[in-house]
């Protein structure tokens, strides 16, 4: 077990990738801070990976929120004493092409994506240099890569959370914190549900795996730039994608 007594905070983890990560973490041999926006999901979360033998902890925290952050850090250090493993996976998506784009909508999502992972990696950072030890993981998108038609404002936070971890893999290499970011391609969560049919299956066509990834494809990336089998690796952009758009 890669990752057995380590401790680790995934945000936006009561759903969706998150969740997979989560439960992945827990399986390697990880106790689990399981932080959401919606508590219920992370209380949910939490108690499924406490049926697996392992510690676990459902929070509420929108990572949008400096004051609901730095309170589930003080949580999870006042629980455990410490945190080794951080995964960056809240976010959300606000759709709209740029005229029609709203500078709330804009700021909605930069905010949650990026200056999300931001608020929580310096909460976060502090404790690990102080440790000399950690390892960062933040979720990005192909689109950060490619740019999309219609989510700019995704797309634009997704390109910053690569600039972020490459940035700070620089800053915190000498206190042996790796960061790296995954780029997944399209994956089977609620969030790819909401796209209409008629616009998936042509993308799906397009991916050379002719398949759409699942939360479990992207989590068994994140356990391993997570575990110590992964320490000559920082500040990389890993694709998860079935090879879409690569
Ligand atoms: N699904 C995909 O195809 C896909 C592809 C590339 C990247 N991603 C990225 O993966 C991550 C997870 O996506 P998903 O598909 O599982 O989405 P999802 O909507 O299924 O789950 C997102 C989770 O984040 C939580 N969340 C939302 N806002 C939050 C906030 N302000 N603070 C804390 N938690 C918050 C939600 O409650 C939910 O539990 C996101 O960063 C997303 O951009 C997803």
């Amino acid at each position: 077990m890669i990752l057995e007594h380590k401790i680790a905070v995934v945000t936006g983890a009561g759903q969706g990738i998150g969740q997979g990560i989560a439960l992945k973490l827990a399986e390697k041999g990880a106790h689990v801070v399981v932080s959401d926006v919606r508590e219920q999901t992370a209380i949910d979360t939490a108690a499924q990976i406490e049926t697996m033998g392992r510690r676990a902890l459902g929070l509420k925290a929108d990572v949008a929120n400096r004051g609901e952050i730095l309170k589930m850090v003080e949580t999870t250090i006042a629980e455990f004493g410490r945190i080794d493993i951080l995964v960056n996976n809240a976010g959300i998506a606000r759709s709209a092409t740029l005229l029609k784009l709203s500078e709330e909508a804009w700021n909605a999502v930069l905010d949650v994506n990026l200056t999300g992972a931001f608020r929580t990696t310096q909460a976060i950072a502090r404790h690990m240099i102080d440790a000399r030890y950690g390892k960062i993981v933040n979720i990005s998108s192909i689109y950060g890569r490619t740019g999309t038609v219609g989510d700019s404002n995704y797309a634009s936070s997704k390109a910053g959370i690569v600039g972020f971890t490459k940035s700070i893999a620089r800053e915190l290499a000498r206190h042996n914190i790796n960061v790296n970011a995954i780029l997944p391609g399209m994956v089977d969560t609620p969030l790819l549900r909401g796209i209409p049919d008629k616009y998936l299956q042509p993308m799906i066509e397009e991916i050379p795996l002719r398949r759409v990834g699942t939360p479990e494809d992207i989590a068994n990336v994140a356990a391993f730039l997570a575990s110590d089998e992964a320490s000559y690796i920082t500040g990389a952009a890993v694709e998860v994608s079935g090879g879409w758009r690569m």
